[in-house]
């Protein structure tokens, strides 16, 4: 069987080796993937477009693409693939505006009832400066595309409100994501990542993680991409459960059966539990999250390719899950997520013990060599998080690279 996993990150590794491990026969191709999946499979090596990539699956006969990154989606991938009779695991067009138009996904969360933070819309820099005049500027200001996950900005005061929308209407930073701001009701509390597979019928979850955005320790700093994650997340008690089910699962899958948002692939729902309990939907995406996939795939006790081939065939779906707590530290050049330098010598990863994934990293010669501002997922499994962190981080002691950065309070 041939299948062919899209995307360059961690991610893309880690699904491609859990498919693997259950499936050792299967053959592997990656576009564009990177060092680590050059090693497990085939990465593509030309720029493919989209309809390159559909002849190119054609010609080789691809039995599965699986849509690892979100770009993929949005430029309509899984039509085309769908539309000429290729397998494809991911949502179509419509459906991924889900994640890639925010105004979309939250008209879509209002009209079926899905709980989310209160919101207001504004096209223009003085409509919105004169929206918060009337609050405590205390607010989430986010690009109405998802500019690369760049566009949203937490702000507590007025500098700070005035300099996210300069940022975005005056200086036009995001280009025409930033031609609408979503202002959206700013909720503390704990975050949580629901990573689901939805198979036009059901929507079946994961098991919970947490997600770590910011550079910086005790959440500080700039956004980045993650650098790291946990799982089960601990504060997603059964109550939570409940709670997330009735108020955004269940109206999630009812809005999508009505609006005939109907695909085989992922969903992923970012989630905020306030003190009093409550979940809130803050965003979806149409694919699974990166690095809460390196921390989830490792605890999967079925076997993904077998779930996968289910989804398409509507059949009901069971995942069975290893007794375990994980987590993923990443490790990254310093300076990311602004400026950084690659061509730097990793040490230590030869010798490395399962799992890690490579997130930028490319092999020359008999080196490996950084080649991005994410460079590796190291992963820690064991009976309890604090277990498990302390499995991951006496990984992480064993590589090295000049300039490396990791944050150390990972599941703390
Ligand atoms: N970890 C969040 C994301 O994948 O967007």
């Amino acid at each position: 069987m041939k299948i062919l996993i899209l995307g360059s990150g961690g991610r893309e590794h880690a699904i491609g080796k859990k498919l693997l491990q259950d499936n050792p026969f299967i053959e592997l191709y990656f576009y564009p993937g990177n060092g680590g999946t050059n090693k497990i499979g085939k990465n593509l090596e030309t720029n493919y477009s989209i309809s390159e990539l559909y002849f190119f699956s054609k010609k080789n006969a691809i039995d599965l693409t699986i849509v690892g990154s979100e770009n993929f989606l949005l430029d309509g991938i899984v039509d085309i693939f769908k539309n000429g009779g290729l397998t494809i695991m991911g949502a179509h067009y419509q459906s991924s505006r889900l994640e890639g138009d925010r105004m979309f996904a939250k008209s879509f969360m209002k009209k079926y009832g899905v709980r989310t933070p209160q919101y207001k819309v504004f096209t223009s820099y003085q409509k919105a400066i004169n929206f918060l005049k009337k609050t405590t500027y205390s607010v989430a200001i986010k690009t109405n595309g998802i500019a690369e996950g760049k566009g949203v900005f937490l702000v507590k005061n007025k500098q700070e409100a005035e300099q996210a929308l300069n940022y975005i209407f005056i200086d036009k930073k995001f280009g025409k994501s930033g031609n609408k701001v979503i202002i959206e009701e700013f909720l503390k509390g704990n975050e949580s990542s629901i990573i689901s597979i939805y198979n036009s019928k059901e929507i079946i979850p994961f098991l919970s993680a947490k997600d770590y955005k910011k550079i910086g320790e005790k959440e500080t700093g700039s956004n980045t991409g993650g650098m790291g994650s946990i799982s089960p997340n601990p504060y997603m008690k059964n109550d939570i459960w409940i709670d997330f089910k009735k108020n955004i699962l269940e109206p999630t899958l009812e809005g999508l059966f009505l609006e005939k948002l109907t695909f085989f692939g992922f969903i992923y729902f970012g989630l905020m539990i306030t003190s009093t309990n409550k979940v809130y939907l803050l965003e979806y995406n149409t694919r699974m999250g990166d690095p809460e996939t390196q921390t989830l795939l490792p605890l999967m006790k079925s076997n993904f390719l077998h779930i996968i081939q289910s989804t398409f065939m509507k059949k009901d779906i069971v995942i069975a899950w290893k007794s375990l707590c994980s987590c993923c530290v990443v490790i990254s050049s310093k300076g990311y997520p602004e400026k950084y330098e690659n061509g730097k010598i990793i040490k230590g990863l030869n010798y490395l013990k399962e799992p890690f994934y490579i997130a930028g990293a490319k092999k020359e010669k008999e080196e490996w060599i950084t080649s991005r501002g994410r460079v590796l997922n190291i992963v820690g499994l064991g009976k309890s998080i604090e277990e498990a962190r302390k499995k991951a981080y006496q990984k992480v002691q064993k590589v090295y690279f000049e300039n490396c950065y990791f944050r150390k309070d990972i599941g703390l």
